[in-house]
């Protein structure tokens, strides 16, 4: 870990008893202000994966919401993750739902929050991420439509009008909870639709380098709604499915005062179900469709059981309130480790390894 990681990670207990939104905030400020080492420490090439054309030099990334507006994703790159997804950007800025909308439930290692968007807009997200120096590594970005928006598909060709030509990847958020009628955009013609007319707006606006677009999807679904989305996105030819947003589910487990504040629920008592859910849609995709890894990563450990689920990269953001950003470098390690041990060359030789994938029928025999 390096140093300024550690100096980081020394006043963790210090953010921990200001209000989560404070410490957040101060957390921003100072990555802005150079709290991160000014070089990455390279990582061991057993951790690289290549996707999309694309070389991760590791499957660690920054989950959507830290940087909802694309201000430290260089800062987060140094201190070890191999990509960073910005936003949810929304095609106008808004405030979010009134305060207070977010909640530490440290008895469970987990989060609740109902931010609702809260953003500084596509125009401003996209003209930090023009401004950013690209060498950097891999910045996706994460789009969502404005609360009050009379167009919701308008909004979303909006946000990849704006964004394609700048981010690496861009996910198309259909799955916070915080949003009224957000997520009956997952229903199968609606789904299909939308990614049709945002297939169609990327290639009009970045014809050369399509950036790969990928779907987010809420862990509440029924098995009709999962069955229905898989075949949505084998159909539509997406190119990838982040697996999953937060849980409107409160498991009976939850010990912590705030466990019934309404929102989504993400770090440990996600962990369970969002990678049950990334083993599911892998077999439902026969494997075919990369799956980025999301809910309740803490460990080496856990990235390793969602890479072998099927994942073929892995987010994280909850623990790092608990754990601090001495984190990543952690779990890389441990993953490392974990890789050698199995002897899987690298990640991409694990993706999958823990679910059956039924083969496809043989035709014409
Ligand atoms: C405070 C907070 C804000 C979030 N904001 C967004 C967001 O704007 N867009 C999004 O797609 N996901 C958002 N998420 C969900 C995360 O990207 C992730 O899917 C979820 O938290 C599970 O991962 P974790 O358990 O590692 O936090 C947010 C999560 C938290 C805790």
């Amino acid at each position: 870990m390096s140093a300024i990681a550690r100096l980081a990670d020394l006043a963790l207990p210090l953010l921990r008893r200001l209000p989560p939104e404070t410490a957040h905030r101060l957390t921003l400020r100072a990555l802005r202000s150079g709290l991160a080492p000014q070089r990455p420490q390279p990582d061991p090439p057993e951790l690289a994966i290549t996707l999309w054309g694309r070389r991760f030099p590791n499957p660690i990334g920054l989950a959507a919401g830290f940087d909802k507006n694309a201000e430290v994703a260089n800062a987060m790159l140094r201190l070890g993750f191999g990509f960073v997804e910005c936003g949810t950007l929304t095609p106008r800025p808004q405030p979010g739902n009134p305060r207070p909308r977010l909640f530490r439930l440290e008895e469970d290692a987990a989060v609740i929050n109902r931010l609702g968007f809260n953003n500084d807009g596509l125009a401003v997200g996209a003209a930090r991420l023009a401004q950013r120096q690209r060498c950097h590594g891999i910045v996706g970005a994460n789009i969502g439509k404005n609360r009050d928006t009379a167009d919701d598909v308008a909004d979303y060709v909006r946000g990849v009008t704006a964004l394609a030509p700048l981010a690496d990847y861009l996910v198309v958020n259909v799955s916070s909870p915080n949003t009224p009628g957000l997520r009956e955009l997952q229903r199968k013609s609606a789904v299909t639709a939308l990614i049709e007319r945002l297939q169609a707006a990327r290639a009009s606006v970045a014809p050369e380098h399509p950036p790969p677009l990928l779907l987010k999807i809420a862990p509440d679904l029924t098995a009709e709604e999962r069955g229905d989305l898989a075949q949505a996105a084998l159909a539509t030819g997406i190119d990838g499915l982040v697996i999953a947003n937060t849980t409107v589910a409160r498991p009976a487990s939850l010990r912590s005062r705030h466990a019934h504040e309404p929102g989504g629920l993400s770090g440990k008592p996600l962990f369970a179900p969002s990678t049950a859910l990334t083993a599911e849609m892998y077999r439902l995709t026969q494997g075919r469709l990369p799956i980025i890894g999301v809910g309740g990563v803490a460990s080496g450990e856990d990235a390793y059981a969602k890479i072998r689920a099927g994942a073929s990269l892995v987010q994280l953001y909850t623990a790092l309130v608990y754990h601090g950003l001495g984190l990543v470098a952690r779990i890389k390690r441990e993953l490392q480790a974990l890789l050698a041990r199995d002897g899987f060359a690298s990640p991409a030789a694990a993706v999958g390894a823990a679910v059956q994938v039924p083969r496809a029928p043989a035709h014409g025999r």
